[in-house]
């Protein structure tokens, strides 16, 4: 048994989560916290990365303490302490990395940093019915996107992904482009739930281009002429902006996968990050998906944006797998980028 504490403190969630692994079972969820910083930010319109590190320090050892009173378990049982390294901001990693290798240091136990994409990757074998390997994976965050094929843990191959924008940074900037606040992608959402997705004849970047990348950029300018145009007639026409806004961004992600699925001949897709909470992608995925006799997995909702649950998994599947080993070198680093 090899018990796991894995601390997320990349962006403006502060996540704190333990995991248990045996052998080569696919590794337990015990118990995870999350203190999100989304009311604090709001006020900005966005991330205050100084304000974020401040409260990754206030919220962090707090929460893994409630993690292991949750679990039943003590500190000393702890064996391995995982982190985010990175990619995020380079303030509100420190924090994570910081605490995690005093903790590491003060125990005597080993400290192991992850990618925070790998730990979206593999946020599914969270859920009650974990994918098993291979299968092509569609991430989409508020940073990247990408379609990987994953043959097992460690074994990721990139098949496509954006050349400029990620898919959540298209639905953050159009959501803010109409004045719906931040974060974007949810408050989009909702709006667009109202209106008529095929009200407005907005661009699919790339989706013809034959290979398996991606472009938002074009679709944000897209949606400000179409505001502009609008005026003061805006306001009556926001909700169809918005569903036709997720529609094209939903389309492109959807068109691309099922290229993907095609192009590598697997029968299962792996939706993960904060963009994989869409309802409607998720609908589409799923239609599209049960024609062609895909299976699709997602994270659980509460664990498709970021948590400390998906860095434990990361690092426990990691060191089950013999990818990495984890390590007593507490002279750590982050990698923002
Ligand atoms: O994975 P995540 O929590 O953080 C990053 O690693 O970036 O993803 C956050 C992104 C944001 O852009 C947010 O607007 C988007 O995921 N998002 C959504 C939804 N929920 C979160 N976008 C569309 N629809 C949603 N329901
Ligand atoms: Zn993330």
């Amino acid at each position: 048994m090899m018990l796991v504490l894995g601390i997320e403190s990349s962006c403006d969630e502060t996540g704190v989560a333990l995991v248990e692994a045996a052998g080569i079972a696919v590794p337990r969820l015990l118990s995870h916290a999350l203190h999100s910083q989304i009311d604090m930010h709001q006020a900005y319109g966005g991330v205050v990365p100084e304000l974020a590190s401040r409260d990754h320090i206030r919220r962090v050892l707090p929460l893994a303490t409630r993690v292991l009173a949750d679990a039943g378990r003590r500190l000393p049982e702890v064996d391995v302490v995982a982190y985010t390294r990175g990619p995020g901001l380079a303030g509100a990693l420190l924090v994570g990395a910081g605490v995690a290798c005093a903790l590491g240091a003060a125990l005597g136990k080993p400290v192991l940093g992850v990618h925070h994409l790998e730990g979206h990757l593999l946020s599914p074998f969270l859920s009650a019915d974990p994918p098993g390997f291979p299968f092509v994976a569609l991430l989409v965050s508020g940073g990247h996107t990408q379609l990987m094929r994953v043959e097992g843990v460690g074994r990721y191959q990139l098949l496509g992904e954006t050349i400029d924008d990620a898919a959540g940074e298209a639905f953050d900037k159009s959501a803010k482009l109409l004045g719906l606040g931040y974060p974007g992608g949810p408050a989009l959402s909702r709006l667009a739930e109202q209106g008529d997705a095929q009200a407005f004849k907005l661009p699919r970047p790339l989706l013809h281009s034959g290979d398996l990348d991606f472009s938002f950029a074009g679709l944000k300018t897209a949606v400000l002429t179409q505001a502009r145009k609008l005026g003061e007639g805006l306001p009556a026409r926001k909700a169809d902006l918005a569903a036709s806004t997720e529609a094209a961004i939903v389309e492109v992600l959807l068109r691309k996968s099922l290229a993907a699925l095609q192009e590598t001949g697997l029968q299962r897709l792996v939706v993960a990050g904060g963009v994989g909470a869409n309802r409607r992608l998720r609908e589409q995925l799923d239609a599209a998906c049960a024609r062609l006799g895909v299976r699709v997995h997602y994270p659980e909702l509460a664990l498709c944006t970021d948590n400390g649950a998906m860095i434990a998994m990361a690092a426990a599947m990691r060191l089950a797998a013999g990818a990495q080993q984890a390590s007593t070198d507490y002279a750590f680093d982050v990698k923002p980028r």
